[in-house]
C-alpha cells in the first residue's frame, strides 16, 4: 500500500471558481479516488490562497475587511467544489496560525542556509493611494516596441519582459495617476545557490518531459535571478518577524499552505505530520496548471530544500481550458462559473467530459459544448447507463442467476483490461482510460441488443433465459461502473444501491456477482438537453453584464491618446467609402505570407470578393468561415505578391495579436450597406 499526499493549487480567494479551475480540481479528485480504489492510502489536501494586494484592494472596494471577504469566499469555494463531488480530506486557508508558524519555520531554515539577502530596489509608488504598486497595477507603453496600455511585467505585443519602472508614461491602475519611483529595501532568496540541485531535481522525472525540457533550455542555462519575497506595508499577509513593516509575498506563504493545511488535517485526525511531510515513503503529488509552474518547479523546491520537509515526488501539470476553441469569454457566455453550471447541468457530465479529454501532456483542453452534449448522451447514457436501465427491471423479482452464465467471454475480456486501464489512470491518461471503457461498452451493448430481454420478458417459457441475459448485462454494467468510479462517484453510489453491494476496490471488476437480489432501478442521469446548455451560457452572459455595470466601465484612455481623432469631414466624405456587410465563405492560410489570410467574401447571391487581410497572428482561418464582417467594397483593387486584393475588411487594434474584426449585429445581411 502506498501512502500518497495529493494537492491541487490553492485557488485565489479573490474570485469564484469557474470551469477553468475545475479542470484541475476534477483531475486531482479523479486521481485521488483512483488511488483509494486501488487500495492505497491517499489524502487530498487543499486550501484557499488568501493573501496579496488583489484581496486587499477588493476588500477596500467592497468596504469590508479582508477577513470577511476571505471567509465568504472560502465558503463559496467549498460549496462549488462539493457540488462537483470534489472530495478534500481537508480544505484550509493560508490565513491560518498553522501557516504562519510553518512560514516562520521555513524562513528560519532559509536564513540559516544563507540564502536570504537584502537589497534596495526602486519601485513605483502611488502617492494618492499611499502604496507601492505591484507589477500588474501599472500600465504604460512598452519600452521595447512602444505598444500602448501594456502591463508592468511583460508586453503582450512583443513579449518582452521588463520591470514596471521601465514603462513609458506609466499610470497606476488604482488611481489613474502617474506613480513616482521610490526606493525600498526588499528581501530576496538567492535560488542560484541551489542551481545544480534544481537542475538535477527538475530533470529527474518529477515533471512532465515538456516542462523539464523547457526549464533546461530557458532557465537553467543562465544564472537564476534572486527572488524578491518581501513586500512593504500596506499588504495583506504575514509580517516578516525579523523585518518589521515588511510582509512575505503571497507566493512565499501560498505553497507553504500545502503543509499547513496537512497539519490541520493531522490535528483533526490524530495523524502525525512526520508521516506525511517528513517521510521517505510517503509520495507527494502536486497538481497545477502550466501558468504557475515556475513557482512549483523552481521556487518551491528551493524553499523546501533547506527545510525539514520533503520535496514533492511529482508535479502534474495541465494546460488551460478553452471553450468552443477559444479562451473563455465573458461576452460570449463561455466564462462559466461553477455555480452557474450546477444550476443547469449535472456535474457528472463535466467530470466525464474532462476525463475524456485529459492526458498526461501539458496541453490545453477544449470544452466544445456540442461535443460535450453528444459525448455524455451517446457514451455515458446511451452506452453505459442504458445497459442497466434496459435490463434491471426484468429481474427485480428473481435477482441474479445463481451461477454466472456463458457470456461468450465478455466479462473475462473486460476483466483482463483492468491493469491497462489502471495504468492509464495512474499516468494521468484519463482520456485513454475512458476510450477503453467505452470500447468495452461497445461490445456489451450488441449482446443486450441481440438477446432482447424486453422480448424474452413477454414469453413465460423463457424466464430462465431472461434471468441469465439480465445477469450478464448487469454484471457488464457494474464492471464498467467500477472502472468509472473515480470519475463518476455519484453513479457509482447509485450502482451500489441497485446491487446492494459497496464498490470499494478496483479488484471487484474481476468477479461477477451472482445469486443476489437486485433493487428497484432508480433513474441515474438525464440526457443533456441543448436548451440547458443554452440557458447556462445565457446566464453566464447575464452575470457578466451585472459585473460590468457594478464596477463601472473602466476603459483606458490610451487608444485615443495613441491615435488622436482625424480632421473633420462632411457628410459626402463619409459616404465615399462603401461599407458592406459580407460573409466570409472561405479562409485560407497564405503559406508564404507571415501576416496574411486569404478571404473569399460573399456580398450575397453570387457576388464574391477576394481579400487578403493582415490578421493571421490574431485569427485561425477555420474559425473565420461563416462569420459576418464589414468590408470596404469600393476600394480600388490592389495587386499583391499572392494575387489581387479586392477590398478590405475592417478591424480595430494596433496590430499583431491585437486585431479585432468588427462584426455586425445578428440580423444584418451580406450585401447591406453600412451607414
Ligand atoms: N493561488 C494560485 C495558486 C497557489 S498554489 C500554492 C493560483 N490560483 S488560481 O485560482 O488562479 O488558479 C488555481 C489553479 O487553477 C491553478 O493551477 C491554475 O492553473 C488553474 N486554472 C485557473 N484557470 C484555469 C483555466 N482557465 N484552465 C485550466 N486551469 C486553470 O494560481
Ligand atoms: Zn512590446
Amino acid at each position: 500500500m502506498r501512502n500518497i499526499l495529493v494537492t491541487s493549487a490553492l485557488p485565489y480567494a479573490n474570485g469564484h471558481i469557474h470551469l477553468g479551475h475545475l479542470v484541475e480540481y476534477i483531475q486531482t479528485d479523479i486521481w485521488a479516488r483512483f488511488q483509494r480504489l486501488r487500495g492505497n492510502r491517499a489524502i487530498y489536501i487543499c486550501a484557499d490562497d488568501t493573501h496579496g494586494t488583489a484581496i486587499m484592494i477588493r476588500a477596500a472596494d467592497e468596504g469590508r475587511t479582508e477577513h470577511e471577504l476571505i471567509a465568504e469566499m472560502s465558503e463559496s469555494h467549498q460549496n462549488d467544489f462539493a457540488g462537483f463531488d470534489i472530495n478534500f480530506d481537508h480544505y484550509g486557508s493560508t490565513n491560518s496560525e498553522a501557516n504562519k508558524e510553518t512560514c516562520i519555520e521555513i524562513w528560519d531554515s532559509l536564513n540559516e542556509s544563507g540564502m536570504v539577502v537584502k537589497k534596495e530596489i526602486e519601485q513605483l509608488y502611488d502617492t494618492e493611494k499611499g502604496m507601492f504598486l505591484a507589477d500588474r497595477m501599472v500600465r504604460g507603453k512598452c519600452p521595447t516596441c512602444n505598444a500602448s496600455d501594456q502591463p508592468g511585467d511583460n508586453c503582450s505585443k512583443c513579449g518582452e519582459t521588463y520591470s514596471p519602472k521601465d514603462l513609458i508614461d506609466p499610470i497606476s491602475t488604482l488611481s489613474g495617476t502617474t506613480p513616482e519611483t521610490r526606493k525600498a529595501e526588499h528581501l530576496f532568496v538567492q535560488i542560484e545557490q541551489l542551481h545544480s540541485f534544481l537542475d538535477e531535481w527538475t530533470q529527474s522525472g518529477t515533471l512532465p518531459p515538456e516542462s523539464a525540457n523547457y526549464l533546461k533550455n530557458y532557465f537553467l542555462n543562465d544564472e537564476l535571478k534572486d527572488w524578491d519575497i518581501s513586500r512593504p506595508s500596506p499588504y495583506f499577509g504575514f509580517e516578516i518577524p525579523d523585518s518589521p513593516g515588511n510582509y512575505w509575498y503571497v507566493w512565499f506563504d501560498a505553497p507553504i499552505g500545502y503543509i499547513a493545511s496537512t497539519k490541520e488535517w493531522c490535528d483533526r485526525e490524530s495523524e502525525k505530520i512526520e508521516d506525511w511531510w517528513k517521510s521517505e515513503t510517503t509520495e507527494i503529488h502536486h497538481f497545477i496548471g502550466k501558468d504557475i509552474q515556475y513557482f512549483h518547479t523552481l521556487f518551491w523546491p528551493a524553499m523546501l530544500k533547506s527545510s525539514p520537509y520533503s520535496l514533492p515526488n511529482k508535479i502534474h501539470i495541465h494546460g488551460f481550458l478553452t471553450v468552443d476553441g477559444e479562451k473563455m469569454a465573458k461576452s460570449k457566455g463561455t466564462f462559466i462559473q461553477a455555480s452557474t453550471f450546477l444550476k443547469h447541468l449535472n456535474p457528472s457530465a463535466l467530470r466525464y467530459y474532462y476525463a475524456s479529454r485529459l492526458s498526461s501532456k501539458v496541453e490545453d483542453i477544449d470544452l466544445n459544448l456540442e461535443d460535450f452534449r453528444m459525448k455524455v448522451n451517446t457514451d455515458l447514457i446511451g452506452k453505459v447507463i442504458n445497459l442497466a436501465s434496459r435490463s434491471a427491471k426484468f429481474i427485480s423479482k428473481t435477482g441474479l442467476s445463481s451461477t454466472y452464465p456463458d457470456d461468450g467471454g465478455l466479462f473475462k475480456e473486460a476483466a483482463e483490461m483492468s491493469e491497462s486501464i489502471a495504468e492509464n489512470y495512474e499516468n494521468g491518461d484519463f482520456s485513454h482510460a475512458m476510450r477503453k471503457i467505452i470500447e468495452l461498452a461497445d461490445k456489451a451493448n450488441p449482446f443486450v441488443e441481440n438477446s432482447a430481454p424486453w422480448e424474452l420478458n413477454k414469453d413465460p417459457g423463457k424466464q430462465d433465459e431472461l434471468q441469465d441475459v439480465c445477469t450478464i448485462a448487469l454484471n457488464l454494467f457494474r464492471q464498467l461502473v467500477i472502472y468509472l468510479t473515480p470519475v463518476l462517484p455519484s453513479i457509482s453510489e447509485k450502482t451500489e444501491e441497485l446491487f446492494g453491494e459497496k464498490i470499494t476496490s478496483w479488484e471487484q471488476a474481476k468477479t461477477p456477482l451472482t445469486g443476489i437480489k437486485i433493487n428497484k432501478f432508480k433513474h441515474m442521469m438525464a440526457r443533456i438537453d441543448i436548451k440547458d446548455v443554452e440557458s447556462m451560457t445565457e446566464e453566464s452572459k447575464e452575470n457578466n453584464k451585472g459585473e460590468a455595470s457594478k464596477s463601472g466601465w473602466n476603459d483606458s484612455p490610451e487608444p485615443l491618446k495613441d491615435e488622436p481623432l482625424a480632421e473633420e469631414i462632411n457628410f459626402d466624405d463619409f459616404m465615399k467609402p462603401d461599407l458592406r456587410v459580407a460573409r466570409i465563405v472561405e479562409a485560407n492560410e497564405v503559406p508564404e505570407a507571415r501576416k496574411l489570410i486569404q478571404l473569399t467574401l460573399s456580398l450575397g447571391g453570387d457576388e464574391r470578393r477576394n481579400v487578403f487581410a493582415g490578421i493571421k497572428s490574431a485569427y485561425n482561418p477555420d474559425d473565420l468561415v461563416g462569420r459576418l464582417v464589414i468590408m470596404v467594397a469600393n476600394l480600388a483593387p490592389r495587386k499583391m505578391k499572392f494575387g489581387v486584393s479586392e477590398g478590405m475588411v475592417i478591424a480595430s487594434g494596433p496590430g499583431g495579436k491585437d486585431v479585432f474584426l468588427i462584426s455586425p449585429d445578428e440580423g444584418s445581411l451580406p450585401g447591406q450597406r453600412v451607414h
